[in-house]
């Protein structure tokens, strides 16, 4: 399964910390925005991933990540000159694509949960069309919104709706076969000039092959688009890591532990940073796994 963080856009709601930088760069806590959604990539097993962002950006993504190499996984990089919406995402990687299934994530999503992992790898071997995954929230109106039947199964999906039918909000988290990136192809753009996501998932939901697991309680989800919700997420990060010692989307743990790289290169990595804390901390982790 092949990997695309969406990392583009404008970032409006972020200004005026936005206009000199892209907000996927902007730190949350103790490190970059994008590190969170890489990390969920990372953790789902994939390797090989696509980051997609402005033009300016992307020599500051490439300058911060590289070719990924040095966390024994691919990383490269193809411009969005203008936030076309979340769906172009599928033409712009359509080459990165190629055959294979794909998960796609947006840039500014933070996901934490016990049990992520394993709910990451049952949906890429339930993968049959799509798989999405929700979350309760109390302003569904702002989000798409998955109505479930009474086994699960999901029955419709509306985005922003006046009268919402639920409140379990579709996260920026997608898991999709090969045929996305036709069907993508075939998406016109919405009343507000976008390729619009929920047009993906509705289709692939006539076609009976759409599916919705409910991250439920216990389970974390945050966008960090405007300033109170960026600093409620670098506070969540905070409060969790100082209080269990471990640490939220640390990049070269998660290689470590998938067994991307070995411990010796773990340790490297930490040794870059050795004036930081979380440099001590991938040196802590090379050690405690030698
Ligand atoms: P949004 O939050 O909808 O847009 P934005 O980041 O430009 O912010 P604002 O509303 O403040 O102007 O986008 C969600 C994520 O998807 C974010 O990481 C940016 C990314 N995105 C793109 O990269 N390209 C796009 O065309 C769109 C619509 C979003």
């Amino acid at each position: 399964m092949k990997g695309i963080v969406l990392a583009g856009g404008n970032g409006t709601r972020l200004h005026p910390l936005t206009f000199a930088t892209s907000k996927q760069l902007l730190p949350i806590y103790d490190k970059p925005m994008i590190y969170y959604p890489i990390s969920v990539l990372m953790l789902a097993g994939i390797r090989d991933i696509l980051l997609i962002s402005t033009p300016g950006t992307i020599p500051q993504l490439r300058a911060l990540l590289g070719d990924g190499s040095r966390l024994g996984v691919s990383f490269s990089y193809a411009p969005q000159p203008e936030p076309r919406g979340i769906a172009d995402a599928f033409l712009i990687g359509s080459g990165h694509i190629g055959g294979d299934d794909c998960a796609l994530i947006l840039g500014d999503n933070l996901f934490h949960g016990a049990g992520f992992p394993e709910i990451l790898r049952t949906a890429q071997e339930e993968l049959d069309g799509c798989v999405l995954f929700g979350y309760p929230v109390t302003d569904p109106e702002r989000y798409g919104i998955a109505e479930l039947d009474e086994h699960g199964h999901l029955m419709s999906i509306e985005e922003k709706p006046l009268q919402p039918r639920s409140d379990n909000a579709i996260t920026g988290l997608y898991f999709y076969d090969s045929t996305v990136v036709e069907l993508a192809r075939g998406l016109r753009p919405s009343a507000r000039g976008e390729l619009e996501i929920t047009d993906v998932n509705r289709i692939y939901l006539s076609q009976g092959r759409a599916r919705l697991i409910e991250l439920g309680r216990g389970f974390t989800w945050l966008d960090a688009g405007t300033h109170q919700s960026l600093l409620e997420a670098s506070q969540y990060v905070e409060i969790l890591e100082h209080r269990q010692g471990v640490r939220v989307a640390c990049l070269e743990e998660i290689a470590l532990r998938m067994g991307y790289i070995s411990a010796d290169e773990c340790y490297s990595r930490g040794i870059e940073m050795k004036n930081s804390s979380y440099g001590h901390y991938v040196m802590d982790i090379a050690r405690s796994m030698a």
